[in-house]
C-alpha cells in the first residue's frame, strides 16, 4: 500500500514543545503545517504519568521536565496564554545537607552548612565562574575570544586548578555536571559549563534552588504540549517516525560521475538558501513541503536518512553531541511526612548516590479528587541519580535498585522514606525517541568547533530544540523559544521569496 500524501508549507519533525511551538507560530503566520511525531503521544521529554500504588490507586507523576524559573519568560507567557495555572514548589521549613562523611545537617536558607573554609571556597569558585559567565553570549559562546581555550579544559580539571577543597568542588560542580548536563564533570568543557550558566542568567541562579526550581504547571508540564496539539488538531500526526528527509535534488550538472555523488553536496555548499521540495517520509505518510523544522534532539538527527546527505561538517558535528543520563526518582507517600518535622523536603549531598531531593507534591484538577489549586493529600518526593550512579543503579536487580535508592533518600529524610506507597523511576535513556536525559551537550572541544553550525539552516531545513537554545538551554523555555524562532525565520524567508521573481 502506498503512503498517504500530504502537502503543507512546513513539515515539522517532532511534537515536543519545540516542534509544537514551531507549528503554532507558523500557522499564526499564515503557513500550513504538518507535524510528524514518532511516539503515540506529544510532549517529548515532558510527560504526565500515572503510577499504581500499593493502595491500588493511580498516583500522578511528572516523568520528564517540570520546573519553570522566573527568567524563563517565553514559557511563562505561553503558559498564561494557554490558560494553564501554575504553582510554587513547596519550600517551607528547613533543608537537609548530607556531607561527604555521611553526616546529616539540618539548615536554613540557601548556604550549605559546611566548614567555614569550604564555604569561603565555594563562594570564591561561584564568583569566579560568574565572572567568566558574564563574558559569555549564550547565543554564541563560540564567539568568545578565548572560546577554544575555555573549551579544551574539562570543567572538573578547571575546578581542581582553582581549588584544593574536594567538598567545595563537589558542591559547586553538581549545579552543572550531575545536576544539569548529567554527565561527569570531566567529560565536558569549561565553555560548555559557562553556556549552561549564561543561559540561566548567572551561575548564582543555578545555585539558588528557589530560583531555578520555582514553579510548576498544575496537572503537569506535558499539558503545555497537549494544549498546543489540541489547537493544531489534525495537523499533528502521531506514531509516525520520520525515516527519510529528501531536502533537495542533487544537481546533475555537478554530479561526480564516477562516484555518483553530487560534488556541491559533498562540499557542503549545496542548496544554501533554497526553499523548495522537502519530502518527509514515514511508514504511512509522505509530506511534501517547502520547509522542514527538525525539532528533535541532536543525538537523533542521524536516525533520519537525509537525501542528499547532510553537508560533511554537519555529519561530523552531530556525532559530537550526546545525551546525559539521569534517573528521576518518584516516591509517593500517604502524607508529606517531612513537613510534620518542619522540613521542606529540599535535600542536597554533592557526590552522593541521590544528590538532590525536593517536595514534589502535586496540585490540580486532574488528580484523583482534584480541583484547580487543590493540593494532593499524598506527599511526593522527587530525587535524582545522575550519570555513573545511574549506570550502577540500572545494573542492579529491580528490588535491590529500589532499596539502594530509597536507602540513599532515607539518609536525608529518615526511615519513613523507606516505605512509599508508590515508586517509579523515569527511564528516558531506554526510550527509542530520546535516549537519555535531560538533554544533549557537546563533548570536550565540540562547542567551540561546531556550535556555530547548530542553528544555521541547511537549505530548507531549520533546527529547533531546547538543546541548541541560548536562553533556556536544555529547558522547556529554550524549546519554546527555538520553535518560535525557527517558524519566524521561515515566515521571513517566505515573505522575501514571495517578493522576488522566480526562475
Ligand atoms: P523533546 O525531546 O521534548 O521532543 C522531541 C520530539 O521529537 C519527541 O516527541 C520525539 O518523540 C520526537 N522525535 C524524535 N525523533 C523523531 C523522528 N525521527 N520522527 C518524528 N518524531 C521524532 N526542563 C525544564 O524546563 N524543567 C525541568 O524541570 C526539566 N526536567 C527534566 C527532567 C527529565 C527527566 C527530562 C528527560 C527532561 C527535563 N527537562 C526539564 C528538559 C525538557 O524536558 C526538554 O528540554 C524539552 O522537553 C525539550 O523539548 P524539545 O521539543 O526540544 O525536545
Amino acid at each position: 500500500a502506498g503512503r498517504e500524501r500530504r502537502t503543507s508549507d512546513v513539515v515539522v519533525i517532532g511534537a515536543g514543545p519545540a516542534g509544537l511551538m514551531a507549528a503554532r507560530t507558523a500557522k499564526a503566520q499564515g503557513l500550513s503545517v504538518t507535524v510528524l511525531e514518532a511516539r503515540r503521544r506529544v510532549g517529548g521529554r515532558t510527560w504526565n504519568g500515572l503510577v499504581e500504588g500499593a493502595d491500588g490507586k493511580d498516583h500522578f507523576i511528572e516523568i520528564g521536565g517540570q520546573w519553570i524559573s522566573p527568567d524563563q519568560t517565553r514559557l511563562i507567557s505561553l503558559v498564561e496564554e494557554l490558560g494553564l495555572p501554575t504553582f510554587s514548589r513547596f519550600r517551607d521549613g528547613r533543608n537537609v545537607y548530607v556531607d561527604p562523611r555521611g553526616e546529616r545537617h539540618v539548615y536554613d536558607g540557601l548556604d550549605f552548612p559546611v566548614a567555614e573554609k569550604t564555604d569561603r571556597e565555594m563562594d570564591r569558585l561561584i564568583a569566579k565562574i560568574d565572572e567568566l559567565t558574564a563574558e559569555i553570549d549564550a547565543a554564541a559562546p563560540w564567539e568568545h575570544p578565548r572560546a577554544a581555550e575555555l573549551d579544551k579544559i574539562s570543567f572538573r580539571h578547571w575546578l581542581e586548578q582553582q581549588s584544593d577543597d574536594p567538598e567545595a568542588i563537589d558542591n559547586v560542580s553538581i549545579y552543572i555536571a550531575s545536576g544539569m548536563l548529567t554527565k561527569p564533570s570531566h567529560t565536558f568543557s569549561l565553555l560548555q559549563a559557562l553556556l549552561m550558566s549564561a543561559s540561566a542568567g548567572s551561575f548564582r541562579n543555578l545555585v539558588d534552588e528557589d530560583f531555578i526550581l520555582d514553579k510548576r504547571v498544575e496537572g503537569g508540564m506535558q499539558s503545555v504540549s497537549l494544549a498546543m496539539a489540541a489547537e493544531l488538531g489534525d495537523d499533528v500526526v502521531l506514531g509516525q517516525p520520520v525515516r527519510t528527509l529528501r531536502w533537495a535534488e542533487p544537481d546533475p550538472s555537478t554530479a561526480d560521475e564516477k562516484n555518483g555523488v553530487a560534488a556541491d553536496v559533498r562540499n557542503g555548499v549545496a542548496h544554501d538558501g533554497a526553499a523548495g521540495d522537502v519530502v518527509a517520509l514515514t511508514d504511512d505518510y509522505e509530506v511534501h513541503a517547502r520547509y522542514a523544522v527538525l525539532a528533535v534532539p541532536p543525538n537523533l538527527y542521524s536516525r533520519i536518512s537525509f537525501e542528499p546527505p547532510m553537508p560533511r561538517e554537519q555529519q561530523i558535528a552531530h556525532q559530537h553531541i550526546s545525551m546525559g543520563l539521569v534517573i528521576k526518582v518518584h516516591a509517593v507517600y500517604e502524607t508529606p511526612f517531612w513537613r510534620e518535622e518542619g522540613l521542606s523536603g529540599t535535600c542536597f549531598g554533592g557526590g552522593r548516590l541521590v544528590q538532590e531531593i525536593y517536595d514534589n507534591t502535586n496540585r490540580g484538577e486532574n488528580l484523583a479528587g482534584g480541583a484547580p489549586g487543590k493540593e494532593d493529600p499524598h506527599g511526593t518526593l522527587v530525587g535524582f541519580v545522575s550519570d555513573v550512579y545511574a549506570e550502577q543503579m540500572w545494573a542492579l536487580p529491580e528490588e535491590e535498585r529500589k532499596a539502594a535508592i530509597l536507602g540513599a533518600m532515607a539518609e536525608y529524610l529518615g526511615p519513613r522514606t523507606l516505605e512509599p506507597i508508590a515508586f517509579f523511576l523515569s527511564d528516558m535513556a531506554a526510550e527509542e525517541w530520546t535516549r537519555g536525559a535531560y538533554a544533549t551537550s557537546y563533548d570536550l572541544g565540540g562547542l567551540s568547533r561546531w556550535g556555530h553550525l547548530q542553528n544555521r539552516p541547511t537549505g530548507p531545513i531549520h533546527y529547533a530544540c531546547s538543546d541548541i537554545a541560548a536562553e533556556g538551554y536544555q529547558h522547556v523555555d529554550g524549546a519554546i523559544r527555538m520553535g518560535e524562532a525557527a517558524a519566524l525565520a521561515i515566515a521571513e524567508r517566505e515573505a522575501t521569496d514571495a517578493g522576488q521573481p522566480t526562475g
